[in-house]
C-alpha cells in the first residue's frame, strides 16, 4: 500500500465490478480445452476491445448495453485470433461471463465493511441484467446495498455523469465516497470527479498519466479495511 493518510470521513465504499470484484479472466480460462494457449491472449484482446468500444460509444453518444459491447468485442477477438466462430464457443464464453467468479479477497472485505457500518455499492458499465446475474451468481447480493449500472445515464465510464450517479443514488457527497477500481483510468476519473480513491492495482501496472490522483495504491482489496479504520 502506498499513499498518505488513511481515509477519513468516508460513509460509502463503491466498487468497480469487472476486473475489481469479478475476475473476467475466468471466462476464457474455463475454456482452455478449446482455446489452449490462446486463452490468455483472448482474455486480453477481448477486454481491451470491450473497453475501447465503451469509450468510443460514450464519446459518440451511441450507448448500447454493455452486454452487446461485450459480445461485439468477443466477436472481434475470436476472429482476430483465428478461433471458431460457429457460435458454440461464443455462447459458452458469454454464458461464463454472465456469472464470473470473484477475486478471493472480495467476500470477506465486503462483509467487514458492512459490519463496520459502511454503505457498499457497485458502480459499473455492466448492464443491470449482467450485474444482477454476476452479483447473485457470486452470492454477493446480501453484501451490497446498491448495484448501480451506467444504463441509467446511457453513457460509459469515465463520463462524469456515471460517478455523479453514485452520489445521487447513495445520497452521499463525493468526498465521503471511497471508490475502488483495478482499472487505473477509472480510478483516475473517479478521483478527478472528487471521490476518495484507492487504485487496486491487481495487475502490477505502471501508474497512468491522467487527470486525478488516486490517494492509495493497493494490491488487494484486503488492504482496504485498514485504510478505513475498519480493520
Ligand atoms: C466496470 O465498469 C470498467 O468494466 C468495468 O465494471
Amino acid at each position: 500500500m502506498t499513499g498518505s493518510l488513511p481515509f477519513s470521513g468516508i460513509r460509502a465504499c463503491v466498487f468497480d465490478a469487472y476486473g475489481t470484484l469479478f475476475d473476467f479472466a475466468g471466462a476464457a480460462s474455463a475454456c482452455v480445452d478449446v482455446l489452449g494457449d490462446k486463452a490468455g491472449p483472448l482474455t486480453v484482446l477481448w477486454r481491451d476491445k470491450q473497453l475501447q468500444y465503451s469509450w468510443l460509444r460514450g464519446l459518440q453518444g451511441r450507448y448500447v448495453p454493455f452486454w452487446q459491447v461485450t459480445g461485439d468485442a468477443l466477436d472481434y477477438a475470436l476472429e482476430t485470433l483465428g478461433l471458431p466462430q460457429d457460435g458454440v464457443l461464443r455462447d459458452r464464453l458469454m454464458n461464463l461471463y454472465r456469472t464470473l467468479g470473484t477475486f478471493p479477497d472480495v467476500p470477506d472485505v465486503l462483509r467487514r465493511l458492512k459490519q463496520a457500518g459502511f454503505v457498499t455499492a457497485i458502480l459499473s458499465n455492466g448492464s443491470p441484467d449482467m450485474l444482477r446475474d454476476a452479483v447473485e451468481g457470486a452470492g454477493l447480493d446480501k453484501l451490497l446495498d446498491h448495484v448501480l449500472s451506467v444504463e441509467e445515464v446511457r453513457s460509459f465510464k469515465p463520463d462524469a455523469r456515471v460517478y455523479q450517479l453514485a452520489v445521487t443514488r447513495l445520497g452521499v457527497p463525493a468526498e465521503a465516497i471511497a471508490f475502488q477500481s483495478s482499472n487505473a483510468w477509472d480510478a483516475h476519473a473517479a478521483s478527478a470527479f472528487g471521490m476518495r480513491v484507492a487504485w487496486c492495482n491487481r495487475y502490477g501496472q505502471r501508474r497512468e498519466r491522467l487527470p486525478g490522483a488516486p490517494e492509495h495504491e493497493i494490491r488487494s482489496l484486503a488492504e482496504l479495511p485498514a485504510l478505513l479504520g475498519a480493520a
